[in-house]
C-alpha cells in the first residue's frame, strides 16, 4: 500500500472508532495516513480494501492495528483545553513552592515537554520548575532530547498551540534547520530525560505533578492499578496525576488513593501524605 484517500481515512477512522471506541479524528491527518499505511505494510495488507474488511472481522487485528498506530503518536498542545485548564494549577503550584517537581511518563518524542515548557515560559515561573520525562523507547526519547521535528508536523504543532492561545503561532520557540526546525533547547535545560518501563521499573522521587497520558490505553487492569499505585507513592502530598481521557483509570480508580479534581479533563489529586 503506497497512500490512502483522506475520503478513505474518515471511513477507517470511524469504523476503528465504532469497533473499539478509540477517536483518532483528533491526530494529525498526514501522519495518521502514513502511520496507517506503513501499519498496513507492516501487517502484510495492500489495499485499503483489505484493511477495511481485517477491520471489521478480526477483533485481535484491530487491537494490533491500533497498538501500532498509537505507540509513539503525540503532538505538541495535545488537547488544549487541558493545558488552559492546567495554567491556574501551574501558576498556584509556582505561587506556594519554590521548586516544583515533575514527571512526563511516556514522554515519547518530548512535544508534552516542550508543550508545558512553552507555558511555563509564558507565565514566567519555568525556573521554578524541575522534570524528568521518561519513555521506554529510547530512539523516541533521543528525538526529545534533540528536539528536532519535522516541518510537516510543526505546523499541525502550530495549529495547536493557536486552539490553545486563541492567536499566534510557536516560531519564537525554534529555528529553521536543514530540513527540519530545531526547538530552542533552553526551554528543556531543566529536565533530564530518562529510560524507564513503568510496568517493570519503579522512581524513586517524589513529584507534584505526573503527567501520563495516552500510555495506559492499552495497560490491561492489572498494569493500570499497580501503575497507579506506584504514581500515588511518587506523588508528594496533594500532587496532581494527569492522565489521557482514553486511558479509562476512572472505573479502578481507588477513591482511597485519589480524589476526581477534574473529571473532564482526567485531573487526580493524590489522598493521604
Ligand atoms: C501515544 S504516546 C503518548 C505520548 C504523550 N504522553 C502524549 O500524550 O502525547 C505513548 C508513549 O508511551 C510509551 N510507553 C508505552 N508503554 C510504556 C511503558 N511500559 N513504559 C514506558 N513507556 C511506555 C511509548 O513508548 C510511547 O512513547
Amino acid at each position: 500500500m503506497n497512500d490512502i484517500t483522506s475520503q478513505e481515512l474518515t471511513e477507517l477512522v470511524e469504523v476503528i472508532r465504532k469497533k473499539t471506541g478509540l477517536d483518532f479524528s483528533n491526530y494529525g491527518e498526514k501522519s495518521l495516513k502514513r502511520r496507517i499505511v506503513s501499519s498496513s505494510n507492516t501487517l502484510g495488507l495492500k489495499s485499503v480494501a483489505q484493511l477495511r474488511d481485517k477491520i471489521t472481522k478480526d477483533d485481535q487485528f484491530i487491537h494490533q492495528l491500533v497498538n501500532l498506530l498509537s505507540v509513539g503518536l503525540t503532538t505538541m498542545f495535545r488537547d488544549p483545553e487541558l493545558w488552559v485548564r492546567l495554567r491556574p494549577e501551574l501558576k498556584e503550584m509556582a505561587e506556594r513552592k519554590k521548586k516544583i517537581r515533575v514527571w512526563h511518563a511516556g514522554c515519547s518524542t518530548g512535544e508534552e515537554v516542550f508543550t508545558l515548557n512553552i507555558i511555563l515560559e509564558e507565565l514566567g515561573v519555568r525556573e521554578s520548575f524541575r522534570g524528568v520525562a521518561t519513555d521506554m523507547n529510547e530512539d523516541s526519547l533521543e528525538t526529545a532530547k534533540k528536539g528536532l521535528y519535522s516541518h510537516e508536523v510543526i505546523k499541525e504543532y502550530n495549529q495547536q498551540y493557536t486552539l490553545y492561545k486563541r492567536r499566534g503561532f510557536l516560531d519564537k520557540y525554534y529555528q529553521q534547520a536543514d530540513d527540519s526546525v530545531q526547538m530552542d533547547l533552553r526551554l528543556t535545560e531543566n529536565v533530564k530525560f530518562r529510560k524507564n518501563n513503568l510496568i517493570s521499573e519503579t522512581m524513586n522521587e517524589k513529584f507534584d505533578l505526573i503527567l501520563c497520558r495516552n500510555v495506559m490505553i492499552y495497560f490491561d487492569t492489572i498494569a493500570k492499578k499497580a501503575l497507579l499505585e506506584k504514581f500515588h507513592k511518587n506523588l508528594m502530598t496533594n500532587g496532581l496525576l494527569v492522565t489521557g481521557y482514553h486511558d479509562s483509570i476512572v472505573p479502578i480508580l481507588d477513591p482511597d488513593l485519589y480524589e476526581v479534581k477534574d473529571m473532564k479533563h482526567r485531573i487526580f489529586a493524590k489522598k493521604g501524605i
